[in-house]
């Protein structure tokens, strides 16, 4: 819906928050945890799915190499796996080649995913040059080929994640995701910058509105979406069917209950000083299933330095934990920290929400 639309605002905020169809599937909420390199692993992907329920519509897994489960490789094939309470969820790949797209698509397919997503917005330079990521939205022969050798494989649905388009002068959002929807995509999620933008300056939600105008597949809407408020604007802004979001979920793993409940009406309360220990442990036991201590190390530091952000006395326990050499003495600085007398449960920003 569109600002200025006939219908109420009221009308427009109990809406908001729906199911949303992609293809066979029915996602319980139209929230989705964008798909995140180096974060949305399985344990991630199932802390966030246990502390939202279904708030939480669809969970995307990190980006995977077609390249790499085409020829078997133990790591790509690591990546791709996923737990059952994480239903429904999606897996993400990358690559250029039409018939390694094909045979991904297959194994993801055989794996029993629900969801089929190809990456269409990655920037890195690696990834780039090889012609996947956002090389595909200045490729669209090869990006329609991929999609004509995918589609007919799948039962599952195809999806693709793309990017406003490759620069300033070649935002060509609109034309790829015209193609998605002809080629028998179910859905297309934008990221509203461009691959020269990088994760510069702010996503363009005019752009994302116009996509969301061209084309009768749902499309989701992903660029800076880290409170209820950002949400609610952007719904209104540019009528998507749906919102991902990517580091506002790092900082907040709750954001999408948060983001519910709020434009449900209701006032969530804001995780206490023993929630987010509470938290830190659980995705600690979660990590421990799939990643050796070391990278476990380096997984907990990377949720403290964002979880710590506006939290009372956040900076204090984040410099600790950064400076923790083991995992041991993580959870010890994690247990030591206590939050200053009458700060409990409060976050220096006002209204229960998370800080941005
Ligand atoms: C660390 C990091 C890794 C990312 N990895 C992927 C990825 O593997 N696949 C993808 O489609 N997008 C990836 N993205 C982009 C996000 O999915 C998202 O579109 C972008 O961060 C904007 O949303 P946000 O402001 O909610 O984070 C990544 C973003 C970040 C910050």
């Amino acid at each position: 819906m569109r600002e200025g639309s006939s219908a109420s605002s009221d009308a427009a905020t109990v809406e908001m928050i729906r199911p949303l169809r992609i293809g066979g599937v029915r996602l319980p909420s139209n929230l989705i945890l964008s798909p995140m390199s180096g974060i949305t692993n399985m344990a991630f992907r199932r802390l966030i799915r246990r502390v939202n329920g279904s708030a939480v519509g669809l969970v995307v897994s990190e980006f995977i190499s077609i390249e790499g489960l085409s020829r078997n490789s133990l790591r790509s094939h690591q990546m791709m796996e996923f737990h059952e309470e994480e239903r429904p969820v999606s897996i993400q790949v990358f690559g250029a080649e039409p018939e390694k797209m094909r045979i991904a698509a297959e194994i993801v397919q055989e794996k029993g995913a629900d969801i089929f997503d190809i990456n269409c917005g990655c920037p890195v330079p690696k990834v780039v040059k090889k012609g996947g990521g956002a090389q595909l939205m200045r490729q669209i022969d090869r990006l329609q080929r991929i999609l004509r050798a995918v589609r007919p494989v799948l039962s599952i649905p195809m999806t693709v994640k793309i990017r406003a388009g490759w620069d300033q002068n070649s935002r060509n959002a609109v034309e790829v995701a015209q193609l998605v929807e002809a080629e028998g995509g179910a859905m297309v999620a934008v990221h509203g910058r461009t691959r020269v933008a990088g994760y510069m300056g702010e996503a363009d939600w005019e752009l994302i509105a116009c996509v969301k105008e061209s084309v009768g597949i749902p499309v989701v809407g992903s660029g800076d979406v880290r409170s209820a408020e950002d949400a609610r604007r952007r719904f209104l802004q540019s009528g998507v069917d749906g919102i991902m979001i990517g580091r506002g979920a790092l900082q907040n793993p709750w954001i999408f209950r948060e983001i519910a409940t709020t434009l449900r009406g209701g006032a969530p309360p804001a995780p206490t000083p023993e929630a987010q220990r509470r938290l830190l442990l659980e995705y600690a036991a979660l990590l421990r299933e799939i990643l050796p201590e070391k990278a476990m190390t380096g997984k907990m530091k990377q949720i403290v330095a964002q979880i710590t952000k506006g939290m009372r006395g956040g900076a204090r326990l984040r410099a600790s934990v950064m400076a923790a050499g083991t995992l041991e003495e993580i959870f010890e600085r994690i247990d030591a920290f206590v939050p200053p007398e009458g700060g409990e449960g409060k976050r220096e920003a006002a209204g229960g929400g998370h800080p941005r």
